[in-house]
């Protein structure tokens, strides 16, 4: 990787530190080119006129993404966000009383209230599969609980918001496949950071966004969807005219393909940006990527771990890009405003944003550090050194 032609292709880093990728990362020029080409199309044009020229390129980023997870584009519906992503495949799951959702201690937040929300009104049990003792979700108990509990789903986030845990999601896909259980994997963090292949994963849906360590705009994400589930009769509750054909006055009819869970708004400059932002990330290697962010992540922790005060707080076996630590008697969200103030980005989690893993820690949050392949040793130095000042302050 030529690191310094890559920085050189970031604007954003004229100026800044950035060290908030797992928050939104920055946008290489030809994903930023790519939406600014098209919103000054649509004011040229027309917006409905752009999509029809455009319509070729929109196309290539189905494409693009599709490469991106290892499936083909027919699999992959646009969305607004990784949120919007996960709830149209959850609405897509005929949920009745007594059903069981299984998932981990470690899911995202807004993952854990949705459960909690189904569970509130259509009665459904959510258990969640206890941790091994060095951290992430105890394979053996999830086997067990998926065997013997029969799931209807079973729900992994890959990489949560609150640490640098990768979750095994690979394993589960196994124990999910052979006893045809449905299988969702938030991949919001993941994506951008480690090659990801959703047919080795074996889940039924994949959910991620644009903006994180994929590089791409905000407001931009996708699911991916199995053929088990196109081949069934699954579909999102609320479909609309683009997810589905009204045929007859009682009679409609879902579309064949992954755009069954779209709806017929879309910002297709985000679109295309996020197209382009799969077409950096397969370009540069999604191995050579992984690689280089977790060999910044452990550089950034074995640092942390000799400041004073500071506590890193990343657990399990299999450590990515996301670097979190708390500093006795500092608010995370403070240090955040301070390093800011120094031209370094990065960003604080509260004890809300993981109830269960930060008070199993016994922290009221961290501050959260997530370096990318465009990050370089000095970056860290600046962090570090700003970090012990502000401490001893
Ligand atoms: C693991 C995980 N899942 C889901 C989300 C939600 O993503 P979005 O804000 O794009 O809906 C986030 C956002 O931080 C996340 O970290």
């Amino acid at each position: 990787m030529d690191i310094a032609e890559l920085r050189s292709d970031t604007p954003g880093l004229r100026n800044r530190v950035h060290l908030n990728s797992a928050g939104a990362s920055l946008m290489p020029t030809p994903v930023i080119d790519a939406v600014v080409d098209h919103i000054r199309l649509e004011s040229e044009i027309g917006g409905y006129e752009a999509a029809d020229d455009a319509s070729d390129a929109i196309g290539q980023a189905y494409e693009d993404v599709a490469a991106l997870l290892g499936t083909s584009s027919d699999r992959i519906a646009m969305s607004e966000h990784a949120t919007a992503s996960f709830v149209a495949a959850l609405s897509a799951i005929p949920f009745e009383r007594g059903d069981l959702v299984v998932t981990t201690r470690n899911d995202y937040v807004s993952n854990q209230i949705q459960y909690l929300s189904l569970a509130h009104r259509f009665g459904v049990e959510v258990v969640r599969v206890p941790d091994a003792p060095e951290g992430g979700v105890d394979l053996n108990a999830m086997e067990e609980t998926i065997h013997r509990r029969r799931p209807r789903l079973v729900a992994v986030t890959h990489i949560p918001t609150n640490s640098g845990l990768v979750q095994d999601v690979d394993s589960i896909g196994t124990m999910c496949r052979t006893r045809d259980v449905l299988y969702l994997v938030d991949g919001c963090q993941s994506v951008g950071q480690m090659p990801v292949d959703v047919e080795r994963i074996g889940c039924d849906f994949f959910s991620a966004t644009s903006r994180k360590y994929l590089r791409g705009p905000r407001g931009a994400g996708f699911l991916y969807v199995s053929d088990r589930v196109l081949d069934s009769d699954m579909e999102p509750l609320f479909p609309d005219l683009r997810g589905a054909d009204w045929i007859g006055d009682d009679l409609y009819q879902p579309a064949p393909d992954a755009r069954r869970f779209e709806t017929w708004e879309f910002a297709w400059a985000l679109v295309l940006g996020t197209g382009a932002a799969a077409r950096y990330a397969n370009e540069l290697g999604l191995v050579p990527i992984r690689d280089r962010v977790r060999s910044l992540a452990a550089t950034l922790r074995g640092s942390l771990s000799e400041l004073p005060k500071a506590r890193v707080l990343d657990r399990g076996d299999e450590l990515g890009a996301t670097v979190t630590a708390s500093f006795l008697g500092h608010d995370p969200a403070s240090l955040v405003k301070q390093l800011r103030v120094r031209g370094i980005n990065t960003s604080s989690q509260s004890r809300l944003d993981a109830v269960i893993d930060y008070d199993d820690k016994g922290v009221d949050g961290a501050l959260r550090m997530s370096p990318h392949y465009f990050n370089t040793e000095s970056d860290l130095e600046a962090l570090i050194e700003a970090l012990r000042d502000i401490v001893r302050a």
